[in-house]
């Protein structure tokens, strides 16, 4: 598939394009600034012995079949504003955690319940979103050799959307777990403030996970 990643030359960004590149997808990462992205994927490229491509995030979304979006939350309406147009008919994968710093361990409900849900209202039905990946750390997504232990909760309105984006969690290596409508994202946003709190209360540097148990 052709993927596109909006804030890809994020921590989170930068591990996932990895990754899929090394499944046999072409990435590109998106920036603002489309000589950083370019920067950023000619460093990745070198590094993971990858190809990569690297433009501005609008240019790297029309290209793409599927989108992710990887910027912040103080950043997400605005950004999806701008890029509206574009993602009109293709499938957005939103990883948004909406965290309100400097509470990050705390669960904080955005206006719209959450990011996903949000996402879906600016973008209108022509946008297929999928929420995931909001419990997976960049260390361990950045960290090639390192085989990551916990399974990735998908959730989506659009069915055959959500099975896609499944097969792309497995292609990072990861086990998805369908975890239903896009209405479900409230709770999978809100539980990675906990693993916040729990990565400082266990001391775990790399970040904790979850798994799925009795299925
Ligand atoms: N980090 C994790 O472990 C993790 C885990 C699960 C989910 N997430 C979610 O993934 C998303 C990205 O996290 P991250 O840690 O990768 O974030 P990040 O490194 O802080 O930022 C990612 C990219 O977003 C772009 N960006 C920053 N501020 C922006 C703004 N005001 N407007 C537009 N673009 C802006 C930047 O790209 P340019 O400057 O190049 O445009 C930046 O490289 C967040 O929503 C986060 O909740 C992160």
């Amino acid at each position: 598939m052709r993927i596109g990643i909006v804030g890809g030359t994020g921590r989170e960004g930068r591990g996932l394009a990895i990754r899929w590149a090394r499944a046999g997808h072409t990435v590109s990462v998106g920036s603002r600034d489309a000589a950083r992205a370019k920067e950023a994927a000619a460093l990745l490229s070198q590094d993971a012995g990858v190809t990569i491509h690297g433009g501005d995030n609008a240019a790297i979304v029309s290209d793409a079949e599927v989108v992710l979006l990887s910027v912040p939350y103080g950043a997400h309406e605005a950004t999806l504003q701008g890029l509206t147009t574009a993602l009109a008919g293709k499938t957005l994968i939103d990883i948004t955690v909406p965290l309100a710093p400097p509470k990050v361990r705390e669960v904080s409900l955005p206006p719209g319940k959450s990011a996903a849900l949000e996402a879906q209202a600016i973008l209108g039905a022509g946008t297929r979103v999928v929420a995931t990946l909001h419990h997976v750390s960049s260390v361990h997504l950045a960290d090639l050799a390192h085989v990551v232990d916990c399974d990735v909760l998908v959730c989506g309105d659009d069915v055959p959307a959500r099975e896609a984006v499944m097969g792309l969690v497995k292609d990072l290596g990861l086990r998805p777990i369908d975890a239903g409508p896009l209405k479900n994202a409230i709770a999978l946003e809100a539980l990675t403030p906990v693993l916040l709190y729990i990565n400082k209360k266990y001391a775990s540097p790399q970040g904790s996970g979850i798994r799925i148990t009795g299925i």
